[in-house]
């Protein structure tokens, strides 16, 4: 099946989560649903997920009950596949990703759904891209790692720098050290 013609554009896996709810909470306020952005909330507890949808929806005052509720269990691998299957994209905020995101990879990878998440960790970054990266290129997936406050200030924080760097010296940077202060 082509990309285009699947039934949601964004599936947001992990949404019963910390993280997960605040990115609900945002594309219910920004997109409401059924509308013009198709996307669903994904997690392993049906139960779960519907009461933190219809909790988002009195708190941010918008009709939720149309919002599509997914199933998928990150030990599951068909589970997982099924869930890709139906979307162009899957944003996920299921983690330890070392411990429970190696499988959705390899399913966005293989069947050319693009995909990202909030990650950290780095050698587990590696592991996916060793052994994700001909897969993706195949199919066409693009999979983004690292889209995390912790990630996206130091990545834009290089890339300023760099790109300063140049323009004042003529040379980038051989080594950078980042430092966040409170
Ligand atoms: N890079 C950054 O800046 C940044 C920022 C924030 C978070 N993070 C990372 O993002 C991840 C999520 O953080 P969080 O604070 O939102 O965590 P959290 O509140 O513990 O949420 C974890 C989510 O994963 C789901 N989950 C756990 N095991 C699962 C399984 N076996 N199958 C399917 N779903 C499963 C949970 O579902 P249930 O509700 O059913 O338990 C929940 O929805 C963590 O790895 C964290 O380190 C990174």
């Amino acid at each position: 099946m082509d990309a285009a013609d699947r039934r949601f554009d964004v599936v947001l896996f992990g949404a019963t989560g910390f993280t997960g709810r605040l990115v609900a909470e945002y594309l219910v306020e920004r997109y409401g649903v059924a509308g013009e952005l198709r996307w669903a909330m994904a997690g392993r507890s049906a139960e779960k997920l519907a009461t933190v949808r219809d909790a988002i929806g009195r708190s941010v005052g918008k009709p939720v009950d149309a919002l599509p509720l997914l199933t998928a269990e990150s030990g599951d691998d068909a589970s997982l596949e099924a869930l890709a299957r139906q979307t162009r994209v899957v944003c996920t905020t299921v983690g330890p990703y070392a411990r429970y995101g190696s499988g959705l990879v390899a399913a966005c990878a293989t069947l050319g759904t693009h995909y990202c998440d909030l990650t950290g960790e780095v050698q587990w970054m590696r592991r996916m891209i060793d052994s994700h990266q001909q897969a993706a290129r195949e199919s066409g997936a693009r999979i983004v790692h690292a889209c995390g406050f912790d990630s996206v200030p130091s990545d834009l924080g290089v890339f300023f720098l760099q790109r300063e760097m140049r323009a004042r010296h003529g040379v980038p940077c051989r080594r950078v050290k980042l430092r966040v202060a409170g």
